[in-house]
Formats: structure tokens, C-alpha cells, sequence
């Protein structure tokens, strides 16, 4: 399975934070593919393909990190030519958030995938966007997540993969296998 740690900006408390991102959302466009909404997360630490055996440790150690809960203010919308995404991008992240991420892509377990750039908080809109003249980028309204909760997700590891969850328009989803809570 190929795994990632994020956040789902799903708790109740986001539900009007996250009605109005999406709404900003169906407004892009112009170049590359827009992300499934349910799809719209913030990658902690991308782990790559893990054996099933892995799952229990995995999960036992995410639940012993005892990191307090933070919230999350919106910045912009930026397009990054390196990986060619439109995201969105926070204010003063805090702290805690780089701590959370670090523990997760170090976990004695299983450790991240090394990425070659320092972990940049952002939530990716829409991916095979070159050029930030091809996008029609209104500005974003400023938006305040409360990050009580991370989760373990899967994505599907092949596209044609006929048993994984699809939106309606044939797009892969995401599964989240198990929520961890911060304190
Ligand atoms: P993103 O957060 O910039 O969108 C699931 O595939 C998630 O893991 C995606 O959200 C994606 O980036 C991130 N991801 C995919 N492949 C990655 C890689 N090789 N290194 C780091 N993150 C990756």
C-alpha cells in the first residue's frame, strides 16, 4: 500500500472552512487537473509503499506522539513549477505542525520517503500546472482550520486499480485508514 500521514481539515468544527476552500476551488481554472474535494489534504510525511505487516507498529507508534492540537490560518494561493502544483499556503504555520510532520517521517518504524526539499505546509488544488499566467487565480478568502486530528490514508498505488474508491467522475479517493487525535 502506499501510505502518507495528513491532515484532513475534516473535523465538524472545519466543516464552513472547508464548504468555502471547496467553493474557491470550483472557481480555478485554467491549466492542469483539479484534486477530488474529498481528496484535499495536508501531507505530513509521505511514506511510499508499506507491507501490510508494517500497519499495527505504524499506527501504535502515531498514537504515542502526544503533540498538542494547533489551528491553521490560509495564506495565498501559489503555483510551484517544481511539482507543477496550484496550492494553498498558510500564514505563520506554528511550530508544533514542523514537529508533528518531523515525528511522523522519522518514525523508528518506518521512516519517510527523503525528499529533497524542507517541508513546506500546502494543500494542492490542482496538479499539472506549469505556468501561473495559465490559471485564473482569484484571491482566497482568509480561512482558519482547527487541526485537532491527523490520519494515516492510502492512495492507490495503480490507476487502474479496479477495487479502489472512485468520485463520480472516475477520480481516485483517497482511504483513510485510521485517525489519531492531538491532545
Ligand atoms: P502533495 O501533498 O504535494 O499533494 C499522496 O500521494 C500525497 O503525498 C500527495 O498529496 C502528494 O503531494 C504527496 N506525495 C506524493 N508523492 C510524493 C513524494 N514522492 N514525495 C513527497 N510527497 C509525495
Amino acid at each position: 500500500m502506499r501510505l502518507f500521514f495528513a491532515l484532513g481539515l475534516d473535523e465538524k468544527t472545519n466543516q464552513a472552512a472547508r464548504e468555502q476552500l471547496v467553493r474557491y476551488h470550483h472557481h480555478l481554472c485554467g491549466e492542469g487537473r483539479a484534486v477530488p474535494d474529498q481528496n484535499l489534504h495536508l501531507t505530513l510525511a509521505f511514506l511510499g509503499e508499506v507491507p501490510d505487516t508494517k500497519l499495527p507498529a505504524l499506527q501504535a507508534a502515531a498514537s504515542n506522539l502526544a503533540l498538542p492540537a494547533f489551528s491553521l490560518t490560509t495564506s495565498a494561493v501559489e503555483v510551484w513549477e517544481q511539482p507543477k502544483i496550484a496550492c494553498v499556503t498558510f500564514n505563520q504555520p506554528p511550530p508544533v505542525l514542523f514537529d508533528l510532520a518531523h515525528h511522523l517521517q522519522t518514525l523508528p518504524v518506518w521512516h519517510a520517503k527523503a525528499d529533497s526539499h524542507a517541508f513546506t505546509p500546502h494543500i494542492t488544488l490542482r496538479r499539472g500546472v506549469k505556468h501561473q499566467q495559465a490559471l485564473h487565480l482569484p484571491p482566497l478568502p482568509t480561512q482558519t482550520f482547527a487541526c485537532q486530528r491527523f490520519g494515516l490514508y492510502a492512495s492507490p498505488s495503480s490507476a487502474s486499480d479496479e477495487s479502489i474508491p472512485r468520485d463520480n467522475e472516475g477520480r481516485a479517493l483517497y482511504q483513510c485508514l485510521h485517525q489519531f487525535s492531538l491532545c
